[in-house]
C-alpha cells in the first residue's frame, strides 16, 4: 500500500462542493486499490482572506509545496469584488500557482457522445472532439511588471504587461510537443504573432523546437481565428499551446463542447515531460470558478473536480489504472443518463457523485 499526503484548498463557493465530491471519489479508489490518500485542508481566497486576511498565507503555501498533490475547487466572489480591494481571492490562486511553479497548466477537452445533445453545437460537429490545451500559466499579462493604477495627467491610469522570457515559452511548448508525441501528433501554436512581439518571439521559439520534433506537426494559429475555429471544425485539433491569458479565455470557450464549464479537469505541473508513470508535485483543479449564482444549492456538477483527481492519479501518482477507473465511472454514469443541473438533467452534486461511485470498478 502506497501513502499520499493530498492538500486540500477547496476556496469558496461551490470549489467547497465539489473539491468534497471528489474526495469521496479518491477514498473509495484507495479502498478498492489498496492506496492511502491522506488529507488535509487549508483556506485559500475568499475564505481565506475572511479568516487571515490574506488571500493565501505563507503556511498555506508552504503546505502546498510539502505535500504530494494540491487540489483546489475555485476561489471568488461577489463579496471580494471591490476594484480597489488590495487583496483578492484570484491573487491568492495565482501566487499559489507561481509558487509551486507549475507553468504547464493541461486542460483536455473530450466530448463524450452521450453529452452531444448538451451542447448548443451540432452533434456532427462535436463527433471525435478530443484534444487538450496546454496553458502557460505562471507568465504574460497575469505576472508581467509594470502593473498599477495612478493618477496620470488627472486621468485614472492603469497598465498590465505582457511579457515572456524565451525559457518560459520554450518549456511549455516542449510540454505540447511531448504530448503531442503520445497523441495524435499535431501541434496548434496559438498566439497573435500578426500584431504583439511577444507572440513574434513564442513563434520563433515554436519554429526552433519543432526540429527537435520531426514526428509532430506543427501549425500556427492566431487566436482569433483559433476562437473561431474551436466552434467551427474543433475535431481538428490534438494538443493546443498558447500563453496565459488566450488559454484562459479559450478554455472557456471549449468548455461549451463538453456541454458545460462543470466537465472541464485541469492539470498544472512543473515539468518538462508529462509522462505517466512518474511521480511528481503538481496542482489539480477544474476550470470552472466558484459560481456564486448556484453556491450552497448542492446542484454543482462535479465532474470536472472528479476528473481533475484523475489526472492527479495520473501525473502525480503515476496511478494510470486507477485513473482510469474514475474516467470509466464517469463515462458510464453520463452514459446512463446522469445529469446535473448544468447538463439538462436534475441531480445533485451528491446523486451525480453517488451515480459516479456506484460504477466505480
Ligand atoms: P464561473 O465559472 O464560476 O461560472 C460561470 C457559469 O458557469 C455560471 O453560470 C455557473 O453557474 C456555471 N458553472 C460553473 N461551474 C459549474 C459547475 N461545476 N456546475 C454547474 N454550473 C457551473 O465563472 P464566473 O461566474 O465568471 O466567476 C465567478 C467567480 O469565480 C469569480 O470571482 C471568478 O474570478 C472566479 N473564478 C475562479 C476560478 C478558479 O478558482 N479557478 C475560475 C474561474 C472563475
Ligand atoms: C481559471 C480562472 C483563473 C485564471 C482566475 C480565477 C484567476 O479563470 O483558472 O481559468 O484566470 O487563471
Ligand atoms: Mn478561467
Amino acid at each position: 500500500m502506497s501513502e499520499w499526503n493530498i492538500l486540500l484548498l477547496p476556496g469558496d463557493g461551490i470549489g467547497v462542493e465539489v473539491v468534497e465530491a471528489a474526495v469521496q471519489v479518491l477514498d473509495a479508489i484507495g479502498a478498492r486499490y489498496d492506496q492511502h490518500f491522506r488529507f488535509e485542508r487549508r483556506l485559500i481566497g475568499g475564505a481565506s482572506l475572511d479568516a487571515f486576511g490574506a488571500s493565501l498565507t505563507d503556511e498555506t503555501l508552504s503546505d502546498a509545496l510539502e505535500a504530494d498533490a494540491v487540489l483546489l475547487g475555485a476561489v471568488g466572489g461577489p463579496k471580494w469584488e471591490h476594484p480597489d480591494a488590495s487583496d483578492r481571492p484570484e491573487r491568492g490562486l495565482l501566487r499559489l500557482r507561481k509558487g509551486m511553479e507549475v507553468f504547464a497548466n493541461l486542460r483536455p477537452v473530450k466530448v463524450y457522445p452521450s453529452l452531444r445533445d448538451a451542447s448548443p453545437l451540432k452533434p456532427q460537429k462535436l463527433e471525435g472532439v478530443d484534444f487538450i490545451v496546454v496553458r502557460e500559466l505562471t507568465g504574460g499579462l497575469y505576472f508581467g511588471e509594470p502593473r498599477r493604477r495612478e493618477i496620470r495627467n488627472g486621468q485614472e491610469y492603469a497598465v498590465d504587461t505582457l511579457e515572456y522570457y524565451e525559457f518560459e515559452i520554450a518549456r511549455v511548448i516542449q510540454v505540447a510537443f511531448e504530448l503531442a508525441q503520445q497523441r495524435r501528433r499535431k501541434v496548434a501554436s496559438v498566439d497573435k504573432a500578426n500584431v504583439l512581439e511577444s507572440s513574434r518571439l513564442w513563434r520563433k521559439v515554436a519554429l526552433r523546437l519543432a526540429q527537435s520534433y520531426p514526428d509532430v506537426t506543427l501549425e500556427h494559429v492566431l487566436v482569433d481565428t483559433a476562437a473561431m475555429k474551436l466552434i467551427s471544425s474543433p475535431a481538428s485539433f490534438d494538443v493546443m499551446v498558447t500563453e496565459n491569458m488566450f488559454g484562459d479565455i479559450l478554455t472557456d470557450e471549449a468548455s461549451v463542447l463538453a456541454g458545460s464549464m462543470g466537465m472541464l479537469p485541469s492539470a498544472s505541473l512543473g515539468v518538462e515531460f508529462p509522462k505517466p508513470h512518474v511521480r511528481r508535485r503538481g496542482l489539480y483543479e477544474p476550470v470552472h470558478g466558484s459560481a456564486p449564482d448556484i453556491a450552497g444549492k448542492g446542484i454543482a456538477n462535479p465532474i470536472g473536480a472528479i476528473l481533475s483527481a484523475a489526472l492527479m492519479l495520473r501525473y502525480s501518482f503515476g496511478l494510470e489504472k486507477e485513473a482510469q477507473a474514475i474516467e470509466r465511472a464517469v463515462e458510464r454514469a453520463l452514459e446512463d443518463g446522469a445529469r446535473t443541473p448544468d447538463l439538462g438533467g436534475a441531480l445533485g452534486t451528491q446523486q451525480m457523485t453517488q451515480a459516479i461511485l456506484e460504477r466505480l470498478q
